[in-house]
C-alpha cells in the first residue's frame, strides 16, 4: 500500500460513503475504493498487456472493485454468491443506464405509492419490531408499487436499489457497526420512508450522471456463483486478483442483511435464513458450523 494512501484512508468501506455509486449502499464488509484504484493502477503501469488488462474479484461484495475498475477504463469480473448482495453490486454496475428514464420510473413508485391506501401486508415479527405503524405502511406500499413494476428493466433494479437503500434509515431500532439490526436499541432521528427514498433516487441520478460525465468507462462482469465452483472465466486470462474474501472472522454476511430480505418477503424466519441464504457462501462465522462440529465430534 502507497505511503499516501495509508495516512489518507482507513482502507475500509466508511470512506466509500463519500464517493458517487459506491456510496449508494452502506455495506460494512466492503473495502476502500481509492486503495482498489490506486493498486490497480500502480499494476496496470507495470503490465506488459496494459491495453488488455484484466482484474478479477472473486468475493465482490457490493461491486467496490468492479466499480473502481469501470471507473479506471480496465476489464474486471467478479463473482458473489449472495444473492441479495448481488443484486446490490448488479445495480451499481447500472451507472450507466439512462438517467430520466430512471427517474420517471422512481417518480412512478413513489406516485403510486403515495395515493395506495391498502392494509399492510403480512411480514415476519423482526419487521415490526424494526419499523413504527407510519413507515412500515410507507414501506410496504413503496414495496407494492415497486413489485408493481418488477422486471428486468435497468428503471426496475435501480428503482429497487433505492428501495433497499433506505430500509435502515427509516427504521426506528439501531444498527450495530457489523450492520446486524439491534431490535431493542430505538433510535432517535428516523427518516420518513417516502422522503428517505425521494432524496436516494436523487442521490442516484445525479452520482450517475456524473459518473457517465467521464470517458474512461469499462464495463464489469458480475457472475452469480460461488466462487469455488468458478468456471466462467478462461484459465490465465486474469492479471491481478483484488479480493477481501470471508475470513474466519465471526462475521455473518447472512444476519448482515436480515432486514432487506424480510421486508423483501425473501425469507421469513431465522431458519430460511439458514437454508436460502448460506448454503452458497464460506462460512467465516462459528455459529454456521455448530451443526457439522456436533455431527463429527458427535456431541
Ligand atoms: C468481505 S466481503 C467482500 C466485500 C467487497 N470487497 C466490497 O467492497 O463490497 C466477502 C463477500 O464474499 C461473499 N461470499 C461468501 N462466500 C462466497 C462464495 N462461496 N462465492 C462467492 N462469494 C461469496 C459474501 O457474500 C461477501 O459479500
Amino acid at each position: 500500500m502507497s505511503e499516501a494512501l495509508q495516512t489518507n484512508t482507513t482502507s475500509t468501506f466508511a470512506d466509500n460513503m463519500s464517493l458517487p455509486i459506491h456510496r449508494w449502499f452502506r455495506y460494512t464488509a466492503g473495502f476502500s475504493a481509492q486503495w482498489v484504484e490506486e493498486t490497480v493502477t500502480e499494476y496496470l503501469s507495470k503490465s506488459v498487456h496494459s491495453d488488455n488488462f484484466r482484474v478479477l474479484d472473486p468475493f465482490a461484495g457490493s461491486g467496490t472493485t468492479l466499480l473502481s475498475c469501470d471507473k479506471l477504463g480496465v476489464t474486471s469480473y467478479g463473482y458473489e454468491s449472495h444473492p441479495f448482495i448481488y443484486e446490490i453490486a448488479a445495480g451499481k454496475l447500472l451507472w450507466k443506464s439512462d438517467t430520466d428514464l430512471f427517474l420517471k420510473t422512481a417518480d412512478d413508485i413513489l406516485d403510486q405509492a403515495k395515493s395506495d391506501h391498502s392494509a399492510i401486508e403480512q411480514y415476519p415479527d423482526i419487521v415490526f419490531k424494526c419499523y413504527d405503524e407510519k413507515n412500515l405502511e410507507e414501506i410496504d406500499h413503496l414495496k407494492k408499487a415497486l413489485y408493481s413494476k418488477a422486471g428486468s428493466s435497468f428503471a426496475y433494479k435501480l428503482s429497487w436499489l433505492a428501495f433497499v437503500s433506505i430500509l435502515r434509515a427509516s427504521s426506528n431500532v439501531g444498527t450495530a457497526a457489523w450492520q446486524y439490526i439491534l431490535p431493542n436499541k430505538k433510535k432517535v432521528k428516523v427518516s420518513s420512508a417516502f422522503e428517505a427514498f425521494a432524496k436516494q433516487v436523487n442521490l442516484m441520478y445525479e452520482d450517475m450522471k456524473l459518473f457517465q460525465e467521464s470517458p474512461a468507462k469499462k464495463c464489469a462482469t458480475l457472475i452469480k456463483q460461488d466462487a469455488r465452483k468458478a468456471s466462467t472465466i478462461e484459465n490465465n486470462s486474469i492479471d491481478l486478483v483484488i479480493t477481501s474474501p470471508p475470513y474466519a472472522n465471526n462475521y455473518d454476511y447472512a444476519d448482515a442483511t436480515r432486514l432487506e430480505l424480510s421486508v423483501l418477503g425473501e425469507i421469513n424466519s431465522w431458519g430460511e435464513l439458514q437454508s436460502k441464504i448460506r448454503p452458497g457462501l464460506i462460512r467465516s462465522c462459528s455459529q454456521m458450523v455448530s451443526k457439522e462440529k456436533k455431527i463429527r465430534f458427535n456431541i
